[in-house]
């Protein structure tokens, strides 16, 4: 048993809770010293999604070896560590499972404290990582999180202390993206490819409705606008200018999303955007003019599913005096609001 604060000792993260596999150690500073994300999109795309059983058995064949991986790069073994963060949810329940007994099995095995993450708190957290930006935003300050599966502005009051402003009513942004870039015809996740397409388009030559701009809160929907591109593809509108005016319109609302959640917290320090949907430039424009308050983007790789957010999560809940019980049981519904998942 290692008598050194555990939160002095380098920490390894895990995150298996959707169709990314990655393992990461950060050192007691919050530095990384390893890390590894394989994402799975070849496996699912043949299927347009991510197919919950093949994601579970992707983790399976691939989590430890990748674990393993990232031990060697850093030059430790488990017994070096000083406790193993895995996210324990939101998000599907294989995954999630395989990640949580992997880390729990380590962390027993090396006598060391086990952190079970929530997944949107790792993401909430990573803008105060040492390094990624000048000042890390100080609290509260507003996280818009755009992503496939999660859309949410959340008030990030403290470590522990989140309020969601608003969320989506049907499809996650990202989601959203994925059905418009189909129907066009681009192969899955097509956000990506759906940029790429509008920027040799008209943004104002398709008319596309602004789904809940100008309404109070900052709730958002998707559905509308999806059901108004597949009309535009059957009038024969160009693929590319209804790729621009749909990417138009995303921008928009988000911005006017944005907006009302910056009214709706004044005190806020930053806006935070994450999730892979920060990628899209126009969307990070937009976001950047939409309030007076400084844009913090991480880079992609930390705005995208990885393990480097899961361990400094779990860094500063340690460093908080936190830590979670062996017996803790994943969680594949685990809103913000409710802290400590039952043991
Ligand atoms: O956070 P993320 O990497 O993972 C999950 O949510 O699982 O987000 C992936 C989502 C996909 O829907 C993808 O189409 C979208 O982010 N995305 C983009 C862009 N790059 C990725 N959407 C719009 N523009 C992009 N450049
Ligand atoms: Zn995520």
């Amino acid at each position: 048993m290692n008598e050194t604060r555990p939160d002095a000792l380098p920490i390894l993260g895990i995150e298996s809770s959707c169709d990314e596999t990655a393992a990461a150690i950060l050192d007691a500073t919050g530095q990384i010293m390893a890390e590894a994300v394989f994402t799975q999109s070849a496996e699912h795309a043949r299927f347009g999604g991510v197919v919950p059983e093949i994601a579970a058995r992707a983790h399976l064949q691939r989590l430890e070896g990748m674990v393993r991986g990232v031990l060697d790069q850093a030059g430790l073994t488990p017994r070096d560590l000083g406790a193993v963060a895995a996210t324990a949810g939101p998000g599907l329940i294989g995954g999630l499972i395989v990640g949580a007994s992997l880390g729990k099995g380590l962390a027993m095995g090396a006598g060391i404290p086990f952190i079970g993450v929530n997944h949107l708190e790792a993401h909430a957290l990573t803008a105060r990582m040492p390094g990624l930006f000048e000042t890390p935003p100080a609290y509260p300050f507003l996280l818009i999180l755009v992503s496939g599966g999660h859309c949410q502005c959340v008030a990030v009051e403290g470590l522990g202390r989140y309020r969601r402003l608003g969320t989506t009513l049907d499809d996650a942004v990202g989601e959203a993206f994925d059905k418009a870039a189909k129907l066009l015809g681009l192969p899955w996740p097509g956000g990506a490819h759906l940029e790429r397409l509008a920027a040799s388009g008209d943004a104002k030559a398709v008319p596309l409705p602004r789904p809940l701009l100008r309404r109070p809160g900052c709730d958002f929907s998707f559905s509308g606008l999806k059901t108004a591109v597949a009309q535009a593809v059957g009038k024969g509108f160009r693929r590319e200018d209804i790729a621009a005016s749909f990417q138009a319109a995303v921008a928009a609302v988000l911005a006017d999303r944005a907006r009302n959640a910056a009214a709706m917290l004044p005190e806020a320090t930053a806006l935070v955007v994450a999730g892979g949907v920060a990628a899209n430039q126009a969307v990070r424009a937009a976001l950047a003019d939409a309030t007076p308050l400084p844009l913090l983007a991480p880079p992609l790789r930390l705005c995208g599913d990885n393990a480097v957010m899961v361990a400094w999560a779990g860094l500063e809940r340690l460093r908080a005096g936190q830590h979670d019980a062996m017996a803790l049981a994943p969680r594949p519904r685990w809103p913000l609001g409710e802290l400590a998942p039952p043991a």
